[in-house]
Protein backbone atom coordinates (compact mmCIF):
# COMPACT_ATOMS: atom_id res chain seq x y z
CA UNK A 1 0.00 0.00 0.00
CA UNK A 2 1.37 3.47 -0.73
CA UNK A 3 0.61 4.57 2.53
CA UNK A 4 0.88 3.47 6.33
CA UNK A 5 -1.94 2.04 8.26
CA UNK A 6 -1.83 3.08 12.02
CA UNK A 7 -0.04 1.58 15.21
CA UNK A 8 1.17 -1.50 13.27
CA UNK A 9 4.43 -2.61 11.83
CA UNK A 10 3.54 -2.75 7.59
CA UNK A 11 4.37 -5.74 6.63
CA UNK A 12 1.37 -8.56 6.66
CA UNK A 13 -0.93 -5.63 7.65
CA UNK A 14 -4.32 -5.55 6.12
CA UNK A 15 -7.14 -3.01 6.45
CA UNK A 16 -11.02 -3.33 6.24
CA UNK A 17 -11.91 -2.47 2.51
CA UNK A 18 -15.06 -0.37 3.50
CA UNK A 19 -17.34 0.74 0.90
CA UNK A 20 -20.45 1.96 3.11
CA UNK A 21 -22.82 1.56 5.63
CA UNK A 22 -26.50 1.90 6.86
CA UNK A 23 -27.70 2.02 10.64
CA UNK A 24 -25.49 -0.17 12.89
CA UNK A 25 -24.03 -2.11 10.23
CA UNK A 26 -21.22 -1.34 7.64
CA UNK A 27 -20.33 -2.73 4.86
CA UNK A 28 -17.02 -4.00 3.78
CA UNK A 29 -16.21 -4.93 -0.47
CA UNK A 30 -14.27 -8.23 0.12
CA UNK A 31 -16.39 -9.85 3.31
CA UNK A 32 -19.84 -8.49 3.28
CA UNK A 33 -21.69 -6.09 6.31
CA UNK A 34 -20.73 -6.06 9.71
CA UNK A 35 -22.76 -5.01 12.84
CA UNK A 36 -20.76 -2.53 14.22
CA UNK A 37 -20.63 -2.99 18.38
CA UNK A 38 -17.97 -0.51 18.45
CA UNK A 39 -18.99 2.87 16.25
CA UNK A 40 -15.64 2.16 14.17
CA UNK A 41 -12.88 3.70 17.08
CA UNK A 42 -15.78 4.66 18.76
CA UNK A 43 -17.24 7.68 16.78
CA UNK A 44 -19.94 6.15 14.45
CA UNK A 45 -23.03 7.68 17.38
CA UNK A 46 -25.52 7.86 15.25
CA UNK A 47 -24.67 4.47 13.04
CA UNK A 48 -23.48 4.60 9.10
CA UNK A 49 -25.63 6.23 6.28
CA UNK A 50 -27.46 8.64 8.29
CA UNK A 51 -29.38 10.66 5.72
CA UNK A 52 -29.66 14.28 7.70
CA UNK A 53 -25.88 14.14 8.54
CA UNK A 54 -24.96 13.55 4.76
CA UNK A 55 -27.67 16.38 3.69
CA UNK A 56 -25.79 18.35 6.34
CA UNK A 57 -22.56 18.13 5.25
CA UNK A 58 -23.39 18.83 1.96
CA UNK A 59 -25.71 21.44 2.39
CA UNK A 60 -22.56 23.24 4.14
CA UNK A 61 -20.21 22.35 1.13
CA UNK A 62 -22.29 24.56 -1.06
CA UNK A 63 -22.77 27.31 1.64
CA UNK A 64 -19.56 27.86 2.69
CA UNK A 65 -17.01 25.33 2.33
CA UNK A 66 -13.86 27.37 3.01
CA UNK A 67 -12.73 29.41 6.40
CA UNK A 68 -9.77 31.11 8.35
CA UNK A 69 -9.14 30.61 11.79
CA UNK A 70 -10.80 34.20 12.48
CA UNK A 71 -13.48 33.62 10.13
CA UNK A 72 -16.77 34.54 11.42
CA UNK A 73 -20.20 32.43 10.11
CA UNK A 74 -23.52 31.54 12.08
CA UNK A 75 -22.57 27.60 12.23
CA UNK A 76 -19.75 28.25 13.88
CA UNK A 77 -21.37 30.68 16.55
CA UNK A 78 -23.99 28.29 16.26
CA UNK A 79 -22.15 25.49 17.61
CA UNK A 80 -19.80 27.00 19.80
CA UNK A 81 -23.10 28.36 21.76
CA UNK A 82 -24.86 24.51 22.00
CA UNK A 83 -21.51 22.83 23.10
CA UNK A 84 -21.42 25.43 26.11
CA UNK A 85 -25.25 24.78 26.48
CA UNK A 86 -24.47 21.14 27.53
CA UNK A 87 -21.37 21.74 29.74
CA UNK A 88 -21.61 22.96 33.62
CA UNK A 89 -22.62 26.41 33.93
CA UNK A 90 -19.86 29.09 33.63
CA UNK A 91 -18.33 27.71 30.90
CA UNK A 92 -17.86 30.09 28.03
CA UNK A 93 -15.35 29.95 25.39
CA UNK A 94 -14.78 27.44 22.92
CA UNK A 95 -11.76 26.25 21.62
CA UNK A 96 -12.28 24.30 17.82
CA UNK A 97 -9.45 21.37 16.74
CA UNK A 98 -9.54 18.61 13.98
CA UNK A 99 -9.67 16.29 16.59
CA UNK A 100 -9.40 14.69 19.95
CA UNK A 101 -5.22 14.56 20.21
CA UNK A 102 -5.29 18.41 19.45
CA UNK A 103 -8.10 19.37 21.64
CA UNK A 104 -5.67 17.95 24.54
CA UNK A 105 -2.79 19.59 23.37
CA UNK A 106 -4.30 23.08 23.40
CA UNK A 107 -6.11 22.02 26.55
CA UNK A 108 -2.52 21.68 27.44
CA UNK A 109 -1.01 24.85 26.71
CA UNK A 110 -3.98 27.08 27.58
CA UNK A 111 -3.06 25.82 31.32
CA UNK A 112 0.45 25.84 30.68
CA UNK A 113 -0.41 30.03 29.83
CA UNK A 114 -2.85 30.40 32.44
CA UNK A 115 -1.07 29.01 35.43
CA UNK A 116 2.99 29.50 34.18
CA UNK A 117 3.32 25.64 35.72
CA UNK A 118 4.09 22.87 32.75
CA UNK A 119 3.93 19.86 34.98
CA UNK A 120 0.43 17.76 34.15
CA UNK A 121 -0.70 14.74 36.26
CA UNK A 122 -2.53 11.64 34.46
CA UNK A 123 -3.61 7.99 34.72
CA UNK A 124 -1.27 4.98 33.09
CA UNK A 125 -4.40 3.62 32.34
CA UNK A 126 -5.39 6.57 29.64
CA UNK A 127 -5.02 7.57 26.09
CA UNK A 128 -5.43 11.07 25.35
CA UNK A 129 -4.14 11.04 21.64
CA UNK A 130 -1.48 10.30 19.62
CA UNK A 131 0.51 13.73 18.83
CA UNK A 132 3.66 14.12 21.04
CA UNK A 133 1.80 16.59 23.57
CA UNK A 134 -0.52 14.52 23.83
CA UNK A 135 0.71 10.97 23.96
CA UNK A 136 3.28 11.55 26.55
CA UNK A 137 0.22 12.63 29.22
CA UNK A 138 -1.22 8.78 28.04
CA UNK A 139 -0.14 6.19 30.08
CA UNK A 140 -0.40 3.48 27.85
CA UNK A 141 2.20 1.52 25.31
CA UNK A 142 2.00 3.91 22.74
CA UNK A 143 4.03 6.48 25.04
CA UNK A 144 6.99 4.38 26.17
CA UNK A 145 7.53 4.06 22.01
CA UNK A 146 8.40 7.81 21.18
CA UNK A 147 9.57 9.06 24.44
CA UNK A 148 11.39 11.60 25.47
CA UNK A 149 7.93 13.27 25.47
CA UNK A 150 6.92 16.41 27.14
CA UNK A 151 8.74 17.29 30.69
CA UNK A 152 7.19 17.06 33.95
CA UNK A 153 4.37 14.15 33.02
CA UNK A 154 3.57 12.29 36.22
CA UNK A 155 1.43 9.00 35.65
CA UNK A 156 -0.42 7.55 38.94
CA UNK A 157 -1.56 3.70 38.76
CA UNK A 158 -5.40 5.15 39.96
CA UNK A 159 -8.17 3.13 38.50
CA UNK A 160 -5.27 -0.10 37.86
CA UNK A 161 -7.57 -3.08 38.46
CA UNK A 162 -4.94 -5.61 38.29
CA UNK A 163 -3.35 -3.99 41.18
CA UNK A 164 -6.85 -3.76 43.05
CA UNK A 165 -6.24 0.15 43.08
CA UNK A 166 -10.36 0.70 41.13
CA UNK A 167 -11.54 3.25 44.03
CA UNK A 168 -8.14 4.76 45.28
CA UNK A 169 -6.44 8.03 44.18
CA UNK A 170 -3.23 8.82 44.59
CA UNK A 171 -3.50 11.91 42.93
CA UNK A 172 -4.29 14.32 46.24
CA UNK A 173 -0.28 13.50 47.56
CA UNK A 174 1.46 13.64 44.26
CA UNK A 175 -0.18 17.15 43.70
CA UNK A 176 1.34 17.75 47.19
CA UNK A 177 4.72 15.87 46.27
CA UNK A 178 5.16 17.37 43.19
CA UNK A 179 4.41 20.97 43.59
CA UNK A 180 3.83 23.22 40.90
CA UNK A 181 1.46 20.98 39.22
CA UNK A 182 -0.52 22.95 36.46
CA UNK A 183 -2.93 20.47 34.86
CA UNK A 184 -4.67 17.03 36.17
CA UNK A 185 -5.85 15.35 32.93
CA UNK A 186 -8.27 12.51 33.24
CA UNK A 187 -11.04 10.50 31.43
CA UNK A 188 -13.90 10.51 33.42
CA UNK A 189 -14.35 6.75 32.18
CA UNK A 190 -11.06 5.56 31.09
CA UNK A 191 -11.75 4.33 27.89
CA UNK A 192 -9.79 2.00 25.43
CA UNK A 193 -7.67 1.01 28.24
CA UNK A 194 -10.45 -0.84 29.87
CA UNK A 195 -14.07 0.62 30.73
CA UNK A 196 -12.60 1.94 34.48
CA UNK A 197 -15.42 3.69 36.13
CA UNK A 198 -13.91 5.69 39.28
CA UNK A 199 -16.08 5.34 42.71
CA UNK A 200 -18.75 7.74 43.64
CA UNK A 201 -16.45 10.01 45.57
CA UNK A 202 -13.37 10.02 43.18
CA UNK A 203 -13.71 13.41 41.25
CA UNK A 204 -14.99 15.48 44.33
CA UNK A 205 -11.59 14.57 46.01
CA UNK A 206 -9.48 14.97 42.40
CA UNK A 207 -11.54 18.35 42.34
CA UNK A 208 -10.48 19.11 46.08
CA UNK A 209 -7.18 18.46 45.23
CA UNK A 210 -6.74 20.38 42.26
CA UNK A 211 -8.44 23.42 44.04
CA UNK A 212 -5.89 22.90 46.97
CA UNK A 213 -3.16 22.80 44.64
CA UNK A 214 -3.65 25.39 41.90
CA UNK A 215 -4.01 23.14 39.06
CA UNK A 216 -6.70 22.82 36.31
CA UNK A 217 -8.53 19.57 35.82
CA UNK A 218 -8.67 18.61 32.55
CA UNK A 219 -11.88 16.07 31.07
CA UNK A 220 -10.87 14.46 28.47
CA UNK A 221 -14.17 13.23 27.00
CA UNK A 222 -12.95 12.56 23.78
CA UNK A 223 -14.56 8.67 24.09
CA UNK A 224 -17.15 9.21 26.73
CA UNK A 225 -18.25 12.37 25.48
CA UNK A 226 -21.51 13.12 23.48
CA UNK A 227 -24.18 10.19 25.34
CA UNK A 228 -21.99 7.23 25.50
CA UNK A 229 -22.68 6.70 29.45
CA UNK A 230 -25.86 7.27 29.75
CA UNK A 231 -25.18 11.02 30.32
CA UNK A 232 -24.11 14.01 27.78
CA UNK A 233 -20.65 14.43 29.30
CA UNK A 234 -19.09 11.33 31.20
CA UNK A 235 -18.27 13.61 34.38
CA UNK A 236 -22.06 14.31 35.09
CA UNK A 237 -22.40 10.88 37.03
CA UNK A 238 -20.40 12.31 39.42
CA UNK A 239 -20.76 15.15 41.93
CA UNK A 240 -18.56 17.44 43.88
CA UNK A 241 -17.92 17.34 47.90
CA UNK A 242 -21.32 19.74 48.30
CA UNK A 243 -23.47 17.02 46.00
CA UNK A 244 -23.56 19.28 42.77
CA UNK A 245 -22.23 18.57 39.25
CA UNK A 246 -18.69 18.58 38.86
CA UNK A 247 -16.95 20.93 37.40
CA UNK A 248 -13.82 20.79 35.58
CA UNK A 249 -11.97 23.66 34.02
CA UNK A 250 -11.60 22.36 30.71
CA UNK A 251 -13.51 19.52 28.61
CA UNK A 252 -12.20 18.02 25.13
CA UNK A 253 -14.27 16.96 22.98
CA UNK A 254 -13.80 14.91 19.44
CA UNK A 255 -14.96 11.52 17.62
CA UNK A 256 -18.80 11.60 18.48
CA UNK A 257 -18.87 15.42 18.34
CA UNK A 258 -19.23 14.62 14.57
CA UNK A 259 -20.73 11.16 15.17
CA UNK A 260 -18.20 10.43 12.53
CA UNK A 261 -19.11 12.79 9.54
CA UNK A 262 -16.45 15.32 9.64
CA UNK A 263 -13.01 15.83 11.20
CA UNK A 264 -13.44 17.88 14.26
CA UNK A 265 -12.86 18.58 17.86
CA UNK A 266 -12.86 20.92 20.62
CA UNK A 267 -11.90 22.32 23.88
CA UNK A 268 -15.05 24.00 26.15
CA UNK A 269 -13.21 26.24 28.77
CA UNK A 270 -14.71 27.47 32.00
CA UNK A 271 -14.78 31.08 32.80
CA UNK A 272 -12.48 31.39 35.16
CA UNK A 273 -9.63 30.11 32.65
CA UNK A 274 -11.31 31.90 29.41
CA UNK A 275 -11.27 35.23 31.09
CA UNK A 276 -7.40 35.09 31.36
CA UNK A 277 -7.18 35.16 27.74
CA UNK A 278 -8.73 38.36 27.50
CA UNK A 279 -5.71 40.08 27.94
CA UNK A 280 -2.99 37.39 27.50
CA UNK A 281 -2.39 36.70 23.75
CA UNK A 282 -3.70 32.44 23.42
CA UNK A 283 -1.06 31.26 21.56
CA UNK A 284 -2.74 28.37 19.54
CA UNK A 285 -4.09 28.39 16.46
CA UNK A 286 -4.78 25.87 13.48
CA UNK A 287 -5.81 26.54 9.98
CA UNK A 288 -8.17 24.11 9.56
CA UNK A 289 -9.84 26.11 12.90
CA UNK A 290 -13.51 25.68 12.92
CA UNK A 291 -13.73 24.41 9.73
CA UNK A 292 -17.17 24.25 8.09
CA UNK A 293 -17.91 21.14 7.22
CA UNK A 294 -16.84 19.58 10.75
CA UNK A 295 -18.75 22.36 12.65
CA UNK A 296 -21.90 21.24 9.98
CA UNK A 297 -21.52 17.48 11.30
CA UNK A 298 -21.30 19.08 14.41
CA UNK A 299 -23.67 20.82 14.58
CA UNK A 300 -26.44 18.17 13.53
CA UNK A 301 -25.30 15.54 15.48
CA UNK A 302 -25.75 17.55 18.49
CA UNK A 303 -29.39 18.41 17.27
CA UNK A 304 -29.79 14.53 16.81
CA UNK A 305 -28.63 13.86 19.91
CA UNK A 306 -30.71 16.44 21.59
CA UNK A 307 -34.08 15.54 19.17
CA UNK A 308 -33.84 12.17 19.80
CA UNK A 309 -32.52 11.77 23.31
CA UNK A 310 -29.82 9.37 22.64
CA UNK A 311 -27.92 9.66 26.28
CA UNK A 312 -31.26 9.35 28.02
CA UNK A 313 -31.87 6.31 25.16
CA UNK A 314 -28.15 5.43 26.00
CA UNK A 315 -29.21 4.99 29.87
CA UNK A 316 -32.50 3.00 29.12
CA UNK A 317 -30.21 -0.06 27.52
CA UNK A 318 -27.86 -0.19 30.08
CA UNK A 319 -28.92 -2.88 32.05
CA UNK A 320 -29.36 -4.83 28.51
CA UNK A 321 -26.37 -4.55 28.04
CA UNK A 322 -24.71 -5.15 31.28
CA UNK A 323 -26.74 -8.04 31.77
CA UNK A 324 -25.29 -9.27 28.34
CA UNK A 325 -21.32 -9.12 29.77
CA UNK A 326 -22.87 -10.68 32.84
CA UNK A 327 -23.84 -13.70 31.25
CA UNK A 328 -20.69 -14.27 29.37
CA UNK A 329 -18.46 -13.80 32.57
CA UNK A 330 -20.71 -16.10 33.98
CA UNK A 331 -20.56 -18.58 31.39
CA UNK A 332 -16.61 -18.49 30.57
CA UNK A 333 -14.10 -18.85 33.66
CA UNK A 334 -11.83 -17.27 31.07
CA UNK A 335 -13.83 -14.29 31.50
CA UNK A 336 -12.85 -13.11 34.59
CA UNK A 337 -14.90 -9.43 34.74
CA UNK A 338 -16.82 -7.00 32.91
CA UNK A 339 -17.59 -3.13 33.33
CA UNK A 340 -20.80 -1.24 31.83
CA UNK A 341 -21.87 2.76 31.87
CA UNK A 342 -24.87 3.35 29.39
CA UNK A 343 -23.68 2.17 25.86
CA UNK A 344 -20.17 1.15 26.59
CA UNK A 345 -18.73 -1.86 28.47
CA UNK A 346 -15.78 -3.92 28.48
CA UNK A 347 -14.85 -7.45 29.77
CA UNK A 348 -11.73 -8.78 30.85
CA UNK A 349 -9.86 -12.18 29.25
CA UNK A 350 -7.37 -14.29 30.61
CA UNK A 351 -5.84 -14.54 27.07
CA UNK A 352 -2.61 -14.34 25.98
CA UNK A 353 -1.58 -11.97 22.34
CA UNK A 354 -2.01 -15.03 19.98
CA UNK A 355 -5.69 -15.86 21.49
CA UNK A 356 -6.68 -12.22 20.89
CA UNK A 357 -5.43 -12.65 17.65
CA UNK A 358 -7.98 -15.49 17.58
CA UNK A 359 -10.53 -13.57 19.15
CA UNK A 360 -10.32 -10.51 16.57
CA UNK A 361 -10.81 -13.96 13.71
CA UNK A 362 -13.94 -15.07 15.33
CA UNK A 363 -15.24 -12.02 15.84
CA UNK A 364 -14.36 -11.02 12.37
CA UNK A 365 -16.09 -14.38 11.25
CA UNK A 366 -19.08 -13.56 12.58
CA UNK A 367 -19.32 -10.17 11.32
CA UNK A 368 -19.50 -8.59 14.66
CA UNK A 369 -16.73 -5.31 14.76
CA UNK A 370 -15.61 -4.43 18.77
CA UNK A 371 -12.50 -3.45 20.25
CA UNK A 372 -9.97 -5.53 21.40
CA UNK A 373 -7.41 -4.12 23.82
CA UNK A 374 -4.83 -7.43 24.05
CA UNK A 375 -2.22 -5.03 26.09
CA UNK A 376 -4.69 -4.41 28.81
CA UNK A 377 -6.46 -8.16 28.31
CA UNK A 378 -9.95 -6.77 27.39
CA UNK A 379 -13.09 -6.47 24.83
CA UNK A 380 -14.94 -3.67 24.75
CA UNK A 381 -18.23 -2.23 22.92
CA UNK A 382 -19.47 0.86 22.43
CA UNK A 383 -22.23 0.37 19.89
CA UNK A 384 -23.96 3.58 18.24
CA UNK A 385 -26.78 4.76 20.37
CA UNK A 386 -29.28 4.54 17.69
CA UNK A 387 -28.85 0.74 18.47
CA UNK A 388 -32.31 -0.93 18.80
CA UNK A 389 -33.09 -3.79 21.37
CA UNK A 390 -32.99 -6.41 18.91
CA UNK A 391 -30.00 -5.26 17.26
CA UNK A 392 -28.12 -4.98 20.50
CA UNK A 393 -29.00 -8.95 21.73
CA UNK A 394 -27.88 -9.94 18.13
CA UNK A 395 -24.37 -8.05 18.09
CA UNK A 396 -23.93 -9.51 21.82
CA UNK A 397 -24.72 -12.99 21.10
CA UNK A 398 -22.03 -12.89 18.17
CA UNK A 399 -19.90 -10.91 20.46
CA UNK A 400 -20.84 -14.45 22.95
CA UNK A 401 -19.91 -16.89 20.39
CA UNK A 402 -16.80 -15.58 19.31
CA UNK A 403 -15.57 -15.62 22.80
CA UNK A 404 -16.97 -19.18 23.80
CA UNK A 405 -14.64 -20.68 20.65
CA UNK A 406 -11.68 -19.07 21.72
CA UNK A 407 -12.09 -19.71 25.42
CA UNK A 408 -14.17 -22.63 25.48
C1 LIG B 1 -9.85 9.52 25.48
C2 LIG B 1 -9.24 9.90 24.17
N1 LIG B 1 -8.64 11.10 24.05
C3 LIG B 1 -8.09 11.50 22.89
C4 LIG B 1 -8.09 10.69 21.78
C5 LIG B 1 -7.45 11.16 20.51
O1 LIG B 1 -8.43 11.52 19.58
P1 LIG B 1 -8.07 11.58 18.01
O2 LIG B 1 -7.71 10.19 17.60
O3 LIG B 1 -9.33 12.10 17.37
O4 LIG B 1 -6.95 12.54 17.82
C6 LIG B 1 -8.70 9.44 21.85
C7 LIG B 1 -8.72 8.54 20.67
O5 LIG B 1 -8.89 7.37 20.75
C8 LIG B 1 -9.28 9.02 23.07
O6 LIG B 1 -9.85 7.82 23.20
Amino acid sequence: MPYFFTWSAQRGTTGIELSGGEGVYFDTVDKGRFLDMGSLTYQAALGHGHARMIEAVRAQASRLCISTPNAVYPEKEALARELLAHAPAGFDKVFFTLGGSDANENALKMARLFTGRHKVVSRYRSYHGATLGAVSVGGDWRRPLVEPGLPGVVHVLDLDERSGRAGKTDIPRVLELEGRVGAVMLEPVVGHNGVLIPEPDYYARVREACDAHGALLIADEVLVGFGRTGRFFGLEHWKDASGERLVPDMITCGKAITAGYGTLGAVLVHERVSAHFEDHVLAAGLTHYAHPLGVAAALEALRIYDEEKLPERAASMAPQLASALELIVDAQPRVTSYRAIGLFGGVDLELDRPGFTRLAEALERRRVYAHLNAGNGTLIVSPPLIISEDELADGMNRVAEAIDEVCG
